[in-house]
This record gives C-alpha cells, structure tokens and sequence, in this order.
C-alpha cells in the first residue's frame, strides 16, 4: 500500500520507521512518504499561510501551495484524497477496515487555523479524530494511518493478530492474562489454565459481552444476541 501524506512537518511522520510500521516498510509492505507543502508555494519568502479575510485570530493556509501540492501528488498516487479536520466523519474501525482495501492512498494536514475553503474542492472525504481541536492534522494523520496499515496483509506478525479484538465483532476484547500465573494473590482465571478450548471460546466471549454492555452500551445495543450468548451470559455473569 502506498501512502502520500501533505504536511509542514514532514519529519513528524518519522514516527513510521518504528515498530511494526517500519518493519512493514523496511519489507516493503507498505510505502509511506512524507511531502512538504512548502516546496510548492510560489510566494517567494516560502509563506503557506495568510490572515483570514474578514478578520478574526490565526492565519489560514492558503489554496496554491495546498492545491499544486495535491495535484503533483495525483500523478503518482491515484488514491483517495482525505483531509483530516475536525468538520469530517469521526474515525472509527469500520472505516479502517475499508481503507485497507485501497492500494494508495493521500492524506493532507491542515495546520494554523485550517485551511482556505476552496481546497475543499480537492479533497474527497474528511476524516475527524473526534469532538476536540488538534494542533495540526498531522497528529491526526498518524493513528487513523496506523489503525489502516495494521490491517493490510503482512503487516501484522503471526504473533499480533486483530482477529478477536475490540470492536472486530461489534465487541470489545475480553481481559488478557499472561505470566504469571499469581500475581500478588491476583490468580488467572482458572478456565484459562484448563486447556479447554471451548470453554475458554465461551468464557472469552461471555466477558467481551459483558465488558461492552457495562463500557460501550451504544455498541451492545446495536448486538443481536445468539442462544448461545444468552446462555453463557447467564453461566459467566
Ligand atoms: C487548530 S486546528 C484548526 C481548527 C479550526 N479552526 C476549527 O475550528 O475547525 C488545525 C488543524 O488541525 C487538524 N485538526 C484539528 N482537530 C482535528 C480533529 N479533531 N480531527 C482531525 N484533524 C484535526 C486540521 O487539519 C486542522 O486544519
């Protein structure tokens, strides 16, 4: 998967040669390149940015360094073009999962007070983090990038799996236990020591249940309920 991300601080997404992520590059898994918008603008003391017309605080990147940038993106990366901005669509692992199925993709981050209105027309969705002001688009960019490229094939090892995570099943994950077996008098769950697969499938599934209802009712609303559920909710309760 390639991804082309238009930002002012290039360097801000070093943070992708770490970790999974930097294995997943160094494999060539994925592609991730970092471009600045300020190679693009014309204005000859480098400025990308401006007063707001109308007035009012901050200043506001302008439209040619934004849309130049955007347009010499297209010619090598043919993916979506997505803002991220407080105005989009709230992120969440539904969207995720979509976004993995692209080949390339483009994102552009918007910094000071945002950016001039006619760049709108460039752009093909917009992407919220959630109901709060960030400083730049780029701390936006980095963990919906993220939760994107850890779906793609590959990318995740045998040992990391998202198979059976929070919000995979509608769910959140059930509670995880290793080494060792007591913990300051906090034993593990003697169904998990038991080698039983089904009962531990039943047991974990039970708790996922019941972690969504007390955490996420808005979730648990939304689940359609097996017998099966039903009985186990009844048994682990
Ligand atoms: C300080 S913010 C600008 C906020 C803008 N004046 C407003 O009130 O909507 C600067 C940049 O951060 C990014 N940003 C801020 N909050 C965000 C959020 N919740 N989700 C995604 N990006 C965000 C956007 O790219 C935005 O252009």
């Amino acid at each position: 998967m390639k991804i082309s991300i238009l930002t002012l601080f290039p360097e801000m997404f070093d943070i992708f040669n770490h970790s999974i992520i930097g294995k997943a590059k160094s494999n060539g898994i994925v592609e991730i390149e970092a471009i600045n918008i300020r190679d693009f603008t014309l204005n000859k003391h480098k400025k990308v940015d401006d007063y707001p017309y109308g007035g009012g605080a901050g200043m506001v990147m302008t439209p040619q360094p934004l849309v130049d940038a955007i347009r010499n993106t297209k010619t090598n990366n043919k993916g979506k073009v997505i803002f991220l901005g407080p105005r989009g669509k709230t992120f969440n692992q539904k969207m995720a999962r979509e976004l993995s199925k692209e080949d390339e993709l483009v994102f552009v981050c918007g910094h000071y007070e945002g950016i001039d209105e006619r760049v709108y027309k460039h752009i093909d969705m917009e992407i919220s983090l959630g109901d709060f002001i960030l400083t730049g688009g780029e701390m936006a960019a980095i963990p919906v990038i993220d939760s994107i490229l850890r779906l793609k094939s590959g990318v995740l090892g045998k040992e990391e799996s998202y198979e059976d995570e929070s919000f995979s099943e509608g769910v959140l994950e059930y509670p995880q236990y290793t080494r060792p077996e007591d913990f300051e008098g906090d034993k593990v769950p003697e169904v998990l020591l038991s080698g039983h697969h089904e009962n531990i499938r039943k047991w974990r599934r039970a708790k996922s249940l019941i972690i969504t209802k007390e955490r996420r009712k808005d979730l648990y609303d939304k689940l359609i309920l097996t017998k099966e559920d039903k009985k186990i909710l009844e048994k682990y309760k």
